[in-house]
């Protein structure tokens, strides 16, 4: 008889400690869950979408407290003349970010596309490479100081065969771009968390492999490399997705000496047309989250956009790959509440 009463409090108390979970679950915003867990969690932002999509703004001012800035930041954005820099857009997230106390990354310095029309003309040889990429680097660097201490540094650098990707930068100055970028960026800011950042390197493989010993080689010589950028954009139909795997890598990074960002996370549906790819999908969030939760040098998660309406998956992959947290209405995912649930336990 006494036992069975100590069962039925038991189960009374696992009960309410369900309802309790659940209620504070419930109530607590991506962000505020993850405070707790001292963890940055981020969204892409796009400037047109924040003015003038009003659940979009809700949805970026509430559930994150990190903004990585989507397109307005790259080059073509930035000096889409030679030296007329257009800091006007960023100047204004900047401040709209401030007021609700959400940090930013600056995205990106470098990077082989979405380039201007006048650099393919102005290029033309190392030293105009280097004097156009070092301006570049610093004026926006010193622009920002004290309002953007975290940078996307070098982009996709990399092929998946682990060779370097053919770019106007590597074409003229060779890869010593890559430690140059890093340089210029820390003289114009010493305090500033410097990334380098790519898609495709969140588990070993060729890609991977060839980026990290190159980084830990240059961060040896003393080249200012504070951490690598996972974007980890992941198709819920590709097979070589492993927890196991991603874990094993992040393990890999930290112990090389480099600080860790999931930088643009999205989980793309097109390829898994079964009733089972929105659950696929969450639990492939979920296991990022939780790799990152246990990797003492991850310090932020960032998903590449916040609502399925505002996504470059949707617009130029696929209008049915739905990759992100919020669908089009800005109704919350089964991988928002399961990203919630990582934070919360
Ligand atoms: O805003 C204009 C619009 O006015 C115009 O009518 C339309 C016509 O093409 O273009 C719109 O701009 C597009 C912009 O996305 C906003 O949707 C650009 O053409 C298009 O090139 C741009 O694509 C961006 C892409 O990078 C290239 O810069 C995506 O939004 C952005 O999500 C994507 O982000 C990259 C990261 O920077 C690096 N890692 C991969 C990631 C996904 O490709």
């Amino acid at each position: 008889m006494k036992k069975r009463k100590w069962i039925w409090i038991g189960g009374a108390i696992l009960i309410i400690g369900i309802a309790i979970g659940g209620y504070l679950m419930e109530k607590q915003t991506l962000r505020k869950l993850a405070e707790n867990d001292d963890l940055l969690i981020g969204s892409s932002i796009r400037y047109d979408a924040l003015l003038e999509d009003d659940t979009y703004q809700r949805l970026a001012t509430t559930e994150f407290s990190s903004w990585t800035i989507e397109n307005e930041m790259k080059m073509d954005a930035m000096q889409p003349e030679q030296g007329a820099f257009n800091f006007v857009k960023v100047d204004e997230m900047v401040q709209m970010a401030e007021e609700h106390d959400i940090k930013l990354r600056g995205h990106v310095l470098v990077w082989g596309e979405a380039l201007p029309e006048w650099v393919s003309q102005q290029v033309v040889d190392r030293a105009s490479a280097e004097q156009v990429l070092k301006t570049h680097i610093q004026e926006l660097v010193k622009h920002y100081k004290g309002s953007i201490d975290t940078f996307d540094v070098v982009n996709e650098a990399w092929n998946d065969d682990g060779t370097l990707r053919d770019t106007i930068w590597l074409r003229t100055i060779g890869p010593d771009y890559i430690p140059l970028a890093f340089q210029w960026a820390r003289e114009a800011n010493p305090d500033a968390k410097l990334y380098y950042n790519d898609y495709g390197n969140e588990m070993s493989n060729a890609k991977s492999e060839a980026m990290l010993e190159a980084l830990s080689n240059w961060k040896k010589d003393g080249i200012p490399i504070d951490g690598i950028g996972m974007q980890t954009h992941v198709d819920a139909a590709d097979y070589r997705f492993s927890k196991n795997r991603i874990q094993k890598w992040f393990t890999r990074i930290e112990d090389a000496g480099f600080d860790i960002a999931v930088t643009e996370m999205d989980v793309k549906l097109q390829n898994l047309n079964n009733g089972d790819a929105k659950n696929v999908q969450a639990e492939r969030f979920g296991d990022v989250m939780e790799v990152c939760l246990d990797t003492p040098a991850c310090g932020e998660f960032t998903v590449w956009g916040i609502s399925d309406n505002h996504s470059w998956v949707t617009e130029q992959e696929s209008p049915n790959g739905k990759p992100l947290l919020f669908d089009e209405n800005g109704q919350p995912k089964k991988a928002y509440n399961t990203l919630k649930r990582k934070l919360l336990f």
